[in-house]
């Protein structure tokens, strides 16, 4: 299921841009976007709430990747933002990224981190902790500003691809417990604040899920919540937000649902819930990273050395590895990958990927089926859009990989590859 694109002469292109012409022109290791790939993912999301008549807002979890131009297209294509630190704060900023639509995220934003949001006036933080709202309260004052913030709550489902689990306290360091009281605690705090808006609830309950069930508990749960909160307090909710999580496909092992699946279990449950506990639809939020831009990449290689061990293995080495993907080494996440430069020839040959780390976990993929592999070969790996980049490191000093952007049959560098010079350039000398 690999739904290649491939040309006269055998080549992978991405959006009709032959890949071995890419290579050649800005080198390898290259992240290669397709964008008309990214704006149907964002697209799948946003019209399929507009579809169902529900307010929403889409964020782009752009710790998934992000860069000025991947939140130029965001903006482009009217997602809001997930931010989850001043450095991603500050790209989006750069990006002129509408500030009203963006969302501060973290389990430990600093003084500073939530100085900078209140001056840009940005439209949301999500509060985590009491620490966050002591912070806050006293940045408020001292600039007489206010915000609106949504409740982050550990509803007890966590979810990871096919299972979740259920728990009544989630030993987790986001958000606050609804099972143990925290949930209320924070809440009636956060009531008595004059400049603080609490708009509604967050819950994020995991990553890479292909099932809708999770979600549906999670909407529950929240709205048990809410349920008693509207009892007690007579509070109502303008906002639910879900977060991200939704699962792409790595290998064919993976089985995720259309995007627009997803969102039409969530509003289904949320009218459903709606309608029990007699309150307003809410407007929806969810916050997709991987699902945004996860499938809509390839990284492509040289090879170069290769070692066959008789009875053993076959091992064949690229020119990145641990640097640009840190998921196999991390989470044993699978990937597949072809030859770019031998797309249209049969698969004889079985061999597993190395990077070029000085570490035996450096390994990018085991037994992968390839044809006869020689050096200088362009390996293609797929789907390597969300977490790749945006978790690359400079481990053995490798310069970090450039970003391409393929969109209309035109290439454009979105993110220059590093230099050396860029290495040292903070290093001070101590002669
Ligand atoms: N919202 C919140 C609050 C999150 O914590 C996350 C991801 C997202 C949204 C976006 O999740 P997504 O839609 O991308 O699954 N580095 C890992 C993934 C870590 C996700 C952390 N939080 C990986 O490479 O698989």
């Amino acid at each position: 299921n690999k739904q290649l694109e491939i040309n006269e002469k055998g080549h992978l292109t991405v959006g009709g841009v032959d890949t071995t012409y890419l290579a050649d022109k800005y080198s390898t290791p290259l992240f290669v976007y397709d964008v008309t790939k990214i704006r149907e993912n964002a697209r799948a999301f946003v019209e399929t709430f507009a579809s169902l008549g529900v307010k929403a807002q889409v964020a782009y979890a752009s710790k998934a990747f992000s860069s000025i131009a991947m939140l130029q297209v965001a903006k482009q294509e009217n997602l809001s933002l997930d931010v989850v630190s001043q450095g991603e704060l500050y790209t989006a900023l750069q990006a002129e990224f509408p500030v009203e639509k963006i969302h501060l995220h973290g389990n430990n934003k600093n003084r500073e981190e939530l100085e900078m949001a209140i001056q840009h006036n940005i439209g949301c933080i999500v509060i985590d902790n009491f620490h966050e709202i002591d912070l806050l309260t006293d940045i408020l004052a001292n600039y007489e500003k206010e915000v609106d913030v949504l409740l982050r709550v550990t509803p007890g489902i966590e979810a990871h691809t096919h299972d979740y689990i259920l728990t009544g306290n989630e030993d987790s360091k986001f958000g606050f417990d609804i099972a143990n009281g925290q949930a209320e605690k924070a809440f009636r705090l956060l009531n008595q604040k004059d400049r603080i808006h609490l708009k509604g609830l967050h819950c994020h309950i995991g990553s890479q899920i292909f099932e809708t069930d999770g979600f549906i508990m999670a909407i529950r749960r929240l709205f048990d919540t809410l349920a008693d909160w509207k009892r007690k307090y007579q509070f109502e909710a303008n906002v639910l937000n879900l977060g991200g999580g939704f699962g792409i496909r790595y290998t064919n092992e993976d089985d995720p649902l259309p995007l627009n699946e997803y969102v039409r279990a969530l509003v289904t449950e949320i009218k459903k819930q709606v309608t029990i506990h007699q309150m307003d639809v809410p407007e929806i939020w969810i916050e997709p990273g991987r699902a945004i831009v996860g499938n809509t990449a390839v990284t492509l290689y040289s090879v170069g050395s290769k070692k066959e061990i008789p009875e053993v293995r076959n091992y064949i080495a690229v020119d990145g590895g641990m640097t640009d993907n840190i998921r196999p080494a991390l989470y044993q996440a699978k990937y597949d990958a072809i030859l770019a430069n031998k797309a249209d020839q049969p698969n004889t040959y079985t061999t597993s990927v190395a990077g070029k780390c000085c570490e035996s976990g450096d390994m990018l993929m085991w037994d992968l089926l390839l044809p006869s592999v020689e050096s200088g070969d362009i390996l293609a790996v797929f789907s390597t859009g969300a977490y790749g980049y945006s978790m690359s490191s400079h481990y053995n000093r490798f310069p970090k990989a450039a970003v391409v952007f393929i969109e209309n049959d035109k290439d454009t560098l979105v993110i220059r590859r590093e230099t050396y010079q860029d290495l040292v350039r903070n290093d001070l000398s101590y002669e």
